[in-house]
């Protein structure tokens, strides 16, 4: 059946909304900045496609998979595509002239743009490959992004004056590398998803102004860590197990679970633990940028006490627990922490008074 003009003229409109020609249309303006972010986008774009095409072929290729030998700054054991995705990032900022610095979750310091090349006003936050764990066994993982513009000097080029809250990000996103490469951004107008059509080499208008649903059935958190949680966490999941309508989902990268209660609503929890009060997950390339995504696309992120847009970080690698996806789910587990803080601030009282 031949297509009708109609729907041919609507497909060739969708196969031309590429990611670069969307953030000048949100941007609704030529001025330096749409610009900036414009082509900021498309090197992320292009970061995306060659962690994409490495990973497509990781089992075929030498030294791709496995571990360096190497433990992060975060003592983690670093992989071989950690390292690749982090230098991919490098590599296609360094000559750009858009950004002045990149921090990641493998640098322990920002890494500066040297002075031979050009230099711009934005840093770059991410985390090159989420959900490490996955890349071995051929299921998803991805990359979460945030922009920043450079505010004050850096004298001691640690980037303290990053040290500031989530809402001073420009823009934030994630890609995802699942059975189709997405891309996911926000410039804090709305959140818009991309999907890259491999034959064209382009990121291709997906899903404009993704918005979650207030309540959904997931809940995704690693109950493996059951016993290493407060009452509270272990409260709220007893409630979750004993009431109908709810599901668990958890995949072990933070990218995919996200995405899917982006799409069809829930929350996703990552709780401080015994061993570690602030969680695992990292505050100012993990949580605060998908905590920006949320708060566009109608959810909530928090810590259980406060938004996690809100937290300002004391280190670069700093870390918070994490609660984010539906306004209702998220406010529902915030009721069982803020209830058991209470019961221990009304103890603490007693006991001294
Ligand atoms: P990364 O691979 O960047 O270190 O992040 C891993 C994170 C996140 O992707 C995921 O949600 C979480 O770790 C899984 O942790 P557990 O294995 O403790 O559940
Ligand atoms: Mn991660
Ligand atoms: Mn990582």
């Amino acid at each position: 059946m031949v297509n009708s003009p109609a729907a041919q003229e609507h497909t060739l409109d969708r196969d031309c909304m590429t990611l670069s020609r969307h953030v000048l249309q949100q941007l609704q303006s030529f001025s330096a900045e749409a610009q900036d972010l414009s082509a900021i986008m498309n090197r992320i774009a292009l970061a995306g496609k060659l962690i994409s095409r490495r990973l497509t072929r990781a089992g075929l290729v030498e030294g791709a998979l496995g571990f360096t030998g190497d433990v992060n700054v975060q003592g983690e054991s670093v992989k071989k595509m950690d390292v690749y995705a982090n230098d991919v990032f490098i590599s296609v900022f360094k000559q750009s002239g858009l950004v002045c610095r990149l921090a990641s979750e493998e640098m322990e310091k920002p890494y500066y743009i040297p002075e031979n090349c050009p230099i711009g006003r934005y840093t770059l936050l991410y985390d090159p490959i989420d959900g490490s764990s996955n890349v071995d066994i051929n299921l998803n993982v991805g990359s979460i992004f945030a922009i920043r513009q450079q505010e004050g000097e850096d004298l001691d080029g640690d980037g303290k004056d990053l040290l500031q809250n989530g809402r001073k990000q420009l823009a934030a996103g994630y890609v995802l590398y699942g059975p189709s490469t997405l891309l996911v951004y926000s410039i804090g107008n709305g959140v818009h998803s991309f999907i890259l059509d491999p034959s064209l080499g382009e990121f291709i208008l997906a899903e404009e102004n993704i918005t979650i649903p207030s309540h959904g059935p997931v809940y995704s958190v690693n109950e493996g860590n059951f016993w290493q949680w407060d009452d509270s966490i272990r409260e709220y999941t007893r409630y979750v197990h004993r009431h109908e309508g709810y599901t668990a989902r958890y995949g072990g990268a933070l990218v995919g679970d996200f995405h899917r209660i982006l799409l069809q609503g829930g929350v996703f929890l990552y709780p401080g633990t015994k061993k570690k009060p602030e969680g695992k997950l990292r505050l100012l390339y993990e949580s605060s940028p998908l905590a920006f995504l949320i708060e566009q696309a109608g959810g909530k992120a928090s810590t259980g006490m406060e938004d996690i847009l809100d937290v300002v970080p004391d280190k670069l690698h700093a870390r918070t627990p994490l609660f984010i996806g539906s306004t209702e789910d998220v406010q529902l587990v915030e009721s069982f922490i803020q209830e058991e803080s209470r019961r221990e601030s009304e103890k603490k009282a007693i006991a001294s008074s």
